[in-house]
C-alpha cells in the first residue's frame, strides 16, 4: 500500500518537522494538537522553513507553495485521522499518554490505517497492545531537526507485519530519509547508545570535572561531533532525555542507566533546554 494521506498528531518540534517532510514528499497532511495554538505556531514555523529553503535554493517557490498547501490544520482527532492511510503520533514521551491516544486513534481510523509512533524509547509492542490492530502498529522514530537528519529508525513491534514495515520504510525513503530496521528493545539503537553518552556528560558537569562549554568542546573538537552532548540535550529537551533514561533504567534494570540527579533537578526546575529558554545553556 502506498501512503498518500498522513495525519500528524502533536504539533511540537518533532510533529512540525514530520508534517513538513511528509508534505514535501507529496502527501496530504492533517496536523492536529490538543492545544490549537500549537498548530498555528507550527504552521507558521513550517512556512518559515519552506521559504528559507527557497532563499537558499534548496527548492523552488512553487514547490514550497505546493508543500504548504498540502498541510491543513485539523480541528479534532476524528477529522485528522478518519481518512488517513498513516497516522503518526508525536506527542509527549509518556506511556500512558501515548496509550490513551493510540486507543482513541484505533477507534477513529479506518481498518487499513497504519498507526505509527515517533516514540524515542517506549516499547512499540506495549503501545500496540491497546489497539485492535497490532500488525499495523510500528515505531517511526525521526531525528531532530527532522528536515535535516537523514535517519528514520523503524521499530518493529513483536506483531508488526512485513507489509506495514515495507509501507513505512518506503515512505521514509520518499521523504529523502534512510530507514533502518530495529527490534523493539528499550531505547532501540539510537537512544540506547546516544542517551547514556549525554547522561555521562551531565555527570561530568555534576561532578565538576569541567564546565559545560569545555565538555561540549572536547566532544566537538576531539570527536568531531557536530554539537556537544549538553548542547544536544538542550536541543532534544531535558524532559525527553530524562524520560528516555528512565525507560532504559526500567527496561534493563541495570544501574548503568540511572539518570544523573542534575538532569532530574533541571527538569524539576523547568529548565528543559531550548524550548523553555534555559537548559545547560541560556537561550533568552
Ligand atoms: N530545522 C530545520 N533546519 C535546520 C534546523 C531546524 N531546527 N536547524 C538547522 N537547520 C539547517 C540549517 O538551515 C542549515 O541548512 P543549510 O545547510 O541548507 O543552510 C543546516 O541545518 C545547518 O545549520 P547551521 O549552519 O545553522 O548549524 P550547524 O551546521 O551547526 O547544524 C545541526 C545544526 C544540523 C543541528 C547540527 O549541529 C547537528 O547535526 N547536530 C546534531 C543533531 C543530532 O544529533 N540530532 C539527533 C538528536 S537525537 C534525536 O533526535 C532522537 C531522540 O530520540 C532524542
Amino acid at each position: 500500500m502506498g501512503i498518500n494521506k498522513v495525519a500528524v498528531i502533536g504539533a511540537g518540534q518533532m510533529g512540525s518537522g514530520i508534517a513538513q517532510v511528509a508534505a514535501q514528499a507529496g502527501c496530504e497532511v492533517r496536523l492536529y494538537d490538543a492545544e490549537s495554538e500549537r498548530v498555528s505556531r507550527s504552521l507558521a514555523g513550517i512556512e518559515k522553513q519552506l521559504s528559507g529553503g527557497v532563499a537558499k535554493g534548496k527548492w523552488t517557490q512553487e514547490q514550497a507553495e505546493q508543500a504548504r498547501s498540502r498541510i491543513r490544520a485539523a480541528g479534532s482527532l476524528q477529522e485528522a485521522g478518519e481518512d488517513a492511510d498513516l497516522i503518526i503520533e508525536a506527542i509527549i514521551e509518556n506511556m500512558n499518554a501515548k496509550k490513551t491516544l493510540l486507543a482513541e486513534l484505533d477507534s477513529v481510523a479506518s481498518a487499513q490505517t497504519i498507526l505509527a509512533s515517533n516514540t524515542s524509547s517506549l516499547p512499540v509492542t506495549e503501545l500496540a497492545s491497546v489497539t485492535g490492530r497490532p500488525e499495523q502498529v510500528i515505531g517511526m522514530h525521526f531525528m531532530n531537526p527532522v528536515p535535516v537528519m537523514k535517519l528514520v529508525e523503524v521499530i518493529r513491534g513483536l506483531r508488526t507485519s512485513d507489509e506495514t514495515y515495507a509501507t513505512v520504510a518506503e515512505l521514509a525513503e520518499r521523504m529523502g530519509k534512510t530507514a533502518l530496521e530495529v527490534r523493539d528493545f528499550p531505547g532501540f539503537v539510537s537512544n540506547r547508545i546516544l542517551m547514556p553518552m549525554i547522561n555521562e556528560a551531565v555527570y561530568t558537569l555534576y561532578e565538576g570535572v569541567a564546565s559545560a562549554e569545555a565538555i561540549d568542546g572536547v566532544m566537538r573538537l576531539g570527536m568531531n561531533h557536530p554539537m556537544g552532548p549538553l548542547a544536544l540535550a538542550d536541543l532534544i529537551g531535558l524532559d525527553t532525555c530524562l524520560a528516555i533514561m528512565e525507560t532504559l533504567h526500567d527496561g534493563f534494570g541495570d544501574s548503568k542507566y540511572r539518570p544523573c540527579p542534575l538532569l532530574r533537578s533541571y527538569v524539576h526546575a523547568g529548565w528543559l533546554g531550548r524550548k523553555s529558554g534555559r537548559g545547560f545553556y541560556s537561550y533568552e
